[in-house]
């Protein structure tokens, strides 16, 4: 059984860019050592992370990414146990803010691929509706959902 969680945070003031890329260096590393699969989004100072795989490794791995302080307010949004992967080509997609140009990556194909993930998942568990809902209104700028 596989267990996917949705969290948010917000980045730390002042975070660069290039911190924000070590990140995902860091986790394409890590989690495609450990069959952890996932995506980032990154928007104006907020991240909103999927994580799927083992139980076990996804639950330590969320228990170091909570301590990091290049985020705070992490905030759990759902998670559960689930069949099947959502992101199964992705150790970790990242898809940030397009008008933020310095960053580079495969912006385009992620957000295509959200999208056309999001329309089809009625069938998901509650923690990838949580996500979806979040990629969505990120995606059409409609606002965050924000803790509190
Ligand atoms: C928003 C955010 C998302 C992260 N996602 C991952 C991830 O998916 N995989 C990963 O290995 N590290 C990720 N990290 C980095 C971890 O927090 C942490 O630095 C890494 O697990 C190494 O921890 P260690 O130095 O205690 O070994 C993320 C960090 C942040 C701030």
């Amino acid at each position: 059984m596989l267990f996917q969680i949705t969290y948010h945070s917000f980045s730390r003031p002042g975070l660069s860019i290039t911190e924000i890329e070590d990140i995902i260096t860091q986790a394409k590393k890590f989690n495609s050592a450990h069959e952890i699969s996932g995506c980032l989004i990154y928007n104006k100072g907020y991240f909103l992370q999927v994580l799927e795989g083992e139980k076990q490794l996804v639950t330590s791995l969320i228990n170091s990414i909570k301590l990091d302080d290049r985020h705070d307010h992490f905030t759990i949004l759902s998670e559960g146990e689930t069949n099947e992967r959502t992101f199964k080509e992705w150790s970790m997609a990242f898809y940030h803010d397009p008008l933020n140009t310095e960053l580079n990556g495969e912006v385009q194909e992620i957000k295509d691929k959200l999208l056309a993930l999001s329309a089809s998942s009625e069938k998901s568990i509650f923690a990838m509706k949580v996500f979806w809902y979040n990629v969505r209104n990120l995606l059409t700028e409609k606002g965050y959902y924000k803790p509190g």
